[in-house]
């Protein structure tokens, strides 16, 4: 995220109390959600990413962190209460080789996950600038789009409101 600093600016006091990140990468944005949620939950791929991550965050009492794939991990993470997903796991340079990491660009099965859940969730779909826009070590940008990700979630969710928040597409759901 390109200014985590600003995510306050999404939240009131109804917000979610819990937030969900996928994709830690240096724990930036992890730091910042640590001072706005009661606990954040980041899944990270990378064990060399999650072990830094896991020393700059140890300070930090309402962070939990994991490793793996967040296609996998983040079913297991079941909160009866409404969620901020922040979904931002995909490839970086430290991970490149796509046939190496399976479900390396896990946003649709994220999102299968999420809109089974019957809260008032708020899910934010980073990097706006790459929807659409396959790159070499990622094609798989090509079918995001504003579109795409509010009909997956229209499957399951009645959708509040969508907006874009800086490089973020944000949806609360009903
Ligand atoms: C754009 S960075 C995350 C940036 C971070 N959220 C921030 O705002 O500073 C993407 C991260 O996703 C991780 N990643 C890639 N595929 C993943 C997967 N399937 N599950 C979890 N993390 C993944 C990469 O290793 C990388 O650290």
């Amino acid at each position: 995220m390109k200014h985590p600093h600003l995510l306050h600016r999404l939240l009131d006091d109804s917000s979610p109390k819990v937030a969900v990140e996928t994709g830690v990468w240096k724990a930036q944005t992890t730091q910042i959600l640590a001072t706005l949620f009661r606990e954040v939950h980041s899944i990270e791929l990378s064990e060399p990413l999650y072990q830094a991550a896991a020393i700059t965050c140890k300070n930090l009492g309402n962070v939990h962190l994991y490793n793996g794939d967040s296609a996998l991990i983040l079913p297991t993470l079941e909160f009866d209460e409404p969620v901020f997903y922040f979904l931002d796991a995909h490839f970086m340079p430290l991970n490149r080789t796509k046939e190496s990491i399976p479900g390396a660009f896990p946003l649709w099965e994220e999102l299968d996950f999420i809109i089974e859940r019957s809260h008032s969730d708020i899910i934010l779909v980073d990097d706006i600038h790459c929807f659409g826009n396959p790159r070499g070590d990622a094609p798989d940008w090509d079918n995001v789009t504003r579109e795409s990700i509010l009909e997956c979630i229209q499957t399951k969710k009645s959708v509040l409101k969508s907006y874009d928040f800086h490089d973020g597409f944000v949806v609360h759901v009903e």
